[in-house]
C-alpha cells in the first residue's frame, strides 16, 4: 500500500465499522456450560474457590452442596464470610488446602469447578490425579483456563507468568491436555473462549483501558512505588496490568475443557 492508501478514508469507514458489538458472550457462559452436568442436589467441589463467589451461585442455582478449597487463608475467610452473609453455612464447608492434596473420599464429588487455577498449580499431574480421585464415576471437572498461543517466551515468562505465580508448563496446550489423559480424564468438551469475555467486558466496563493507564502510570513512577511498595510488588503489578491485554491479542487464549473420567468412554 502506499502513503495515499495507508491514509485513506477506507480506514475511517472500517474503523467505524470496527465500533459495532459483534455481541460477544460474557463469563456468565461458564455457568451455561456447566448446567449441562449439574443437578439438584449434587455435591461441587471449588478448586481455588477465592472468595466462594461462583460456588455460592452454584449452590444457588442446583440447590446443591458446595466445598470450597484455596490455600490463601485471607480468601478463606472472605469465603467464610460470603457463605455466612449468603445463609448457606448448612450447604457449604470452606476450608484452607491445595488441589495437590484434597480431603474428600474418593468418587464423592459429582462436579468439580476449577476457575483460573490450573494455571498456578505447581504440582498439576497430582493436582489432576486428586480430582480424579475424588470425582464419581460419572462426574465432570469444569475447567476454565487460559493457554498459550505459540511457543513459550523466556522474557514473557520471566516479567508476566513468574511475578503472577503461574506454572507456565501449565499453559502449553499440548502438554496440559496431555496431563488430562495421564491423570486418566478424556475432555468431552472444549471451547476456546478467545477475546469474547473480554470484548463482553471492555464494551461495559473499559477494564483493560484502565489497566493500561495505570501500567503507564507504574511505569512513569517506577522508582516511588518500588521504594513505596517493594520491588515484588511492582513486577506483579506490572504483570498483572497486562494479563488482560495479552488476551485481546490473542497470546493468552482462554479455554474451557469439560473432563469426565476415562473409564466413562
Ligand atoms: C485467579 S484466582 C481464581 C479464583 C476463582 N476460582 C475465580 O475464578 O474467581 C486463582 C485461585 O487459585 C488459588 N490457588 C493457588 N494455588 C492453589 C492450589 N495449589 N490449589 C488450589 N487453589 C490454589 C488462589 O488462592 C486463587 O484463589
Amino acid at each position: 500500500m502506499d502513503m495515499a492508501e495507508i491514509y485513506s478514508k477506507t480506514f475511517w469507514s472500517l474503523f467505524e465499522d470496527l465500533d459495532s458489538s459483534l455481541n460477544p458472550v460474557g463469563p456468565d457462559q461458564l455457568y451455561d456450560v456447566a448446567d449441562d452436568y449439574l443437578r439438584v442436589g449434587h455435591r461441587i467441589l471449588d478448586v481455588g474457590c477465592r472468595d466462594a463467589r461462583h460456588l455460592i451461585e452454584l449452590v444457588r442455582r442446583y440447590d446443591a452442596y458446595g466445598i470450597g478449597v484455596d490455600p490463601v487463608p485471607w480468601h478463606v475467610q472472605r469465603a467464610q464470610t460470603a457463605v455466612e452473609e449468603a445463609s448457606l453455612t448448612d450447604r457449604i464447608t470452606i476450608r484452607c488446602g491445595v488441589a495437590e492434596n484434597l480431603a474428600e473420599a474418593p468418587a464423592s464429588v459429582d462436579v468439580i469447578w476449577c476457575r483460573d487455577v490450573i494455571e498456578v498449580l505447581p504440582d498439576l499431574p497430582t493436582a489432576l490425579t486428586q480430582m480424579r480421585r475424588v470425582l464419581r464415576a460419572d462426574g465432570h471437572l469444569i475447567a476454565y483456563t487460559n493457554v498459550l498461543h505459540g511457543p513459550i517466551d523466556p522474557v514473557e515468562t520471566a516479567s508476566i507468568h513468574e511475578p503472577l505465580g503461574n506454572v507456565v508448563a501449565n499453559l502449553v496446550e499440548g502438554d496440559l491436555e496431555a496431563g488430562f489423559d495421564a491423570a486418566g480424564f478424556v475432555v468431552v468438551r472444549k471451547h476456546v473462549i478467545g477475546t469474547e469475555w473480554r470484548e463482553y467486558i471492555e464494551e461495559r466496563n473499559q477494564v483493560v483501558s484502565h489497566e493500561l493507564l495505570r501500567l503507564a502510570r507504574l511505569r512513569r513512577s517506577r522508582d516511588c512505588v518500588i521504594e513505596r511498595y517493594g520491588q515484588d510488588a511492582y513486577r506483579t503489578a506490572e504483570a498483572s496490568l497486562q494479563w488482560g491485554l495479552h488476551q485481546f491479542l490473542g497470546r493468552f487464549v482462554p479455554v474451557i475443557y469439560v473432563l469426565a473420567g476415562a473409564s466413562l468412554c
